[in-house]
């Protein structure tokens, strides 16, 4: 990608307005929080999506967690039941993020939730994650701050040795307090995703023995239940064969085309939401070539799985 000047605001009202409004751009704004330094982008925004994506040279898609400013907020993105509304009282604002399923009308970006219909939602107790949030007034997809398989930040100095160049923006708020991940906790029955800045025990005590989730969440693409469409996939494709759908991209036009112009970041913000749409239709689906560079690796990786046998 295309190097940019990478500006670092300070943690002031004016450094918030601008990351503010960069965030409003469709911009990347790495920002402190409680437990390490995020890399956020307007999760309504596919494209601004794929730019993190992109920024952190992850090679899968894998579902962000979506900050908001308030347990109220929240509601507008996910449907909480009383285990997660009890958790959400308790450990809110901090670091806590609870995967629930997608509200009516949510207005997310698909890629965000890497076509799932659950999201993971989490109110940040830093002060600054606070005041972005409430400037921005949306919700924020933010990773950790780092290039893809390395340490997370905990310092603007990190995000900047990790990404300068690749991002608009850093808001230095000094040193993060808990200094790892946010705890992940799913509902319906209460499972542990991830452990991290709230203690297992701590959540036990309100929800009762957590199950244990036997997915390896914590490692890239490894979701046991990514989105596959429900009919077959024929991976590049030049044309439609007889009952076929075609995802185009580039020149290979088809019933969709990922990106006309050849963007891979388009590409990948049209991604999931283009399979939706082609899937609904109940046809099996032909998808272009796509080339295995920056972040067409993360769109081919999401595709072969879609295609394996299953
Ligand atoms: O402390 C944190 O949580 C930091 C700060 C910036 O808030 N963020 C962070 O995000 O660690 P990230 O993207 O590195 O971790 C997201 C994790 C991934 O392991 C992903 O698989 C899981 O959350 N996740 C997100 N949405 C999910 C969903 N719908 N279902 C299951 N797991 C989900
Ligand atoms: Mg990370």
């Amino acid at each position: 990608m295309s190097e940019m000047e990478t500006q670092r605001l300070a943690c002031d009202a004016s450094g918030v307005r601008t990351a503010a409004d960069i965030l409003c751009k469709g911009g990347l704004v790495a920002f402190p929080t409680e437990t390490v330094y995020g890399l956020g982008a307007d999760a309504r925004n596919g494209k601004a999506v794929a730019r993190i994506y992109a920024a952190k040279g992850r090679p899968a898609f894998n579902p962000l967690i979506v900050h908001v400013c308030s347990l109220a907020a929240a509601r507008r993105y996910g449907v909480f039941d009383a285990d997660m509304m009890r958790l959400a009282d308790q450990f809110w604002p901090g670091p806590l993020s609870l995967v629930v399923p997608l509200a009516a009308d949510h207005g997310l970006s698909p890629l965000v939730t890497a076509g799932l219909d659950t999201v993971a939602l989490r109110v940040p107790e830093h002060p600054l994650a606070q005041t972005l949030l409430t400037e921005f007034d949306g919700p924020v997809a933010a990773p950790s701050a780092n290039p893809s398989g390395q340490i997370s930040p905990t310092k603007a100095d990190h995000v900047i040795a990790g990404l300068a160049g690749r991002i608009n923006a850093v808001i230095d708020g000094g040193a993060c307090r808990v200094g790892l991940e946010s705890t992940i906790v799913s509902g319906a029955p209460p499972a542990l995703l991830r452990p991290g800045g709230v203690a297992q025990e701590d959540i036990e005590a309100l929800t009762g023995p957590l199950a244990r989730a036997g997915t390896g969440i914590t490692a890239p693409g490894q979701l046991n239940s990514h989105y596959a469409p429900r009919a077959a996939l024929r991976l590049h494709a030049r044309t439609a064969h007889s009952g076929e759908l075609l995802l185009g991209f580039g020149s290979v036009s088809g019933d969709l085309n990922l990106s006309p112009t050849g963007d891979l970041i388009e590409a990948a913000a049209n991604l999931f939401g283009h399979l939706h749409m082609l899937d609904a239709q109940d046809r099996p689906i032909a998808v272009a070539r796509i080339p295995d560079t920056g972040l067409g690796r993360a769109i081919n990786d999401r595709l072969e799985r879609a295609a394996a046998p299953r």
